[in-house]
């Protein structure tokens, strides 16, 4: 597998691992894949919830508790480090302020346009700036706004498909159309970038249902310079979340990946379970709003706080939430190393050539 650049950055294996809240992909996780030669990279969604500190609130313990996973990943990792914030997580430019000031690689900013990103860059500073986006008409928005306002173009775009896990970037019908599919959708966001920059100095990440070396080298054919992969890395030893929401993966059939709608106001890919169940019956209730953590949740509409049931599912409480996972979740067997997973995916990649 060839290594690509985002600006001055070398990224020598061109797997960039998705971010993963609440809890699923943190220090752990991340250092294990820059380890590799990979972007490992933290959520930092929920932080606050794994960082509760008595004397402090939610927003602040979410700062420390990202302070706290770059050190971490710092201390076991010399690679190349990324953050995934969500743009519709209130508080976004907190987390980005943090990322910047703790001069980490990349920052990645999906589920909503991060139109104000390129604000938030010091003089000094040298965060390359990723969006991830869902369509071309989503990186023209973001190409035109930025172009405009901070005389900025995106560092690197992460075009992510429909077969993602977690929130999807997509209406329900659109997802099983063909004409939505990853395969359709990038050669489009290539025609629209094309237009502001040439194809090296904007790459192209592409994501969603990419589990096989087979599965990369078609993306890379199709004009991509690398990948991210998210599900492939939940079943790894070093994946912060608990070995019960790994396990889910592990007995996951095909037809137990579902699509479910989120109180985030987007449908998401997840592994049915009795919660799920439970909230399609009617029978969950949030009783209170404990974090006001998305912009987008209405608490007194949703059938449940996604914040808690992701930060349970984390901890392994499967009963009290439920573990997003990509379309090719049900492929996993067992639990492995990063190392065993990235010379595996290697092996397949060059069969291709
Ligand atoms: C358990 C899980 C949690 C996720 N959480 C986030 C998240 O917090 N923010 C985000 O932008 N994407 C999130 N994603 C999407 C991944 O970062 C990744 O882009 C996507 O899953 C790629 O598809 P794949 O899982 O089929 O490889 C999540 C995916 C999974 C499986």
């Amino acid at each position: 597998m060839e290594s690509f650049r985002i600006g001055s950055l070398n990224i020598k294996l061109p797997v960039i691992q998705g971010g993963m809240g609440v809890g699923i992909s943190l220090s752990g996780l991340a250092a294990a894949v820059a380890n590799e030669g990979g972007v490992g990279v933290i959520s930092c969604a929920g932080l606050g919830l794994l960082y509760h500190r008595k004397a402090s609130d939610f927003l602040n313990d979410c700062i420390w508790g990202l302070k706290e996973e770059i050190r971490k990943v710092r201390e076991k990792s010399s690679g190349l480090i990324g953050i995934n914030i969500m743009v519709a997580l209130s508080n976004f430019s907190d987390m980005v302020r943090t990322a910047i000031e703790e001069k980490v690689d990349i920052i990645f900013a999906g589920a909503g346009l991060p139109l104000n990103l390129p604000s938030f860059l010091t003089p000094t500073s040298e965060t390359k700036l990723v969006p991830i986006v869902s369509s071309s008409r989503a990186a023209k928005i973001i190409c035109e706004k930025w172009k405009t306002n901070y005389n900025y173009l995106p560092d690197a775009l992460v075009v992510e498909g429909p077969k993602a896990g977690g929130h999807l970037g997509f209406k329900k019908e659109q997802i099983e159309d063909e004409n939505y599919s990853l395969e359709h959708i990038i050669p489009e966001v290539i025609e629209i970038i094309a237009q502001y920059k040439n194809d090296k100095s904007m790459p192209i990440i592409a994501a969603g249902g990419i589990y096989s070396g087979q599965d990369i080298h078609r993306f890379i054919q199709l004009g991509a310079s690398g990948v991210q992969m998210g599900t492939i890395f939940v079943t790894s030893e070093e994946c912060d979340a608990s070995y019960a929401f790994k396990k889910t993966y592990i007995d996951a059939n095909k037809e137990d990946i579902i699509l479910i709608e989120s109180p985030v106001g987007m449908p998401g890919r997840a592994i049915r379970n009795e919660f799920i169940g439970k909230v399609e019956s009617g029978t969950e209730i949030p009783k209170s709003c404990p974090f006001h953590c998305i912009k987008t949740c209405n608490y007194q509409k949703s059938p449940y706080c996604i914040m808690n049931a992701l930060y349970n599912s984390s901890k392994g409480n499967m009963k009290k939430g439920y573990a997003f996972a990509g379309s090719n979740a049900y492929l996993a067997r067992k639990i492995s190393s990063v190392k065993d997973i990235i010379s595996t995916l290697k092996i397949e990649y060059s069969i291709m050539e």
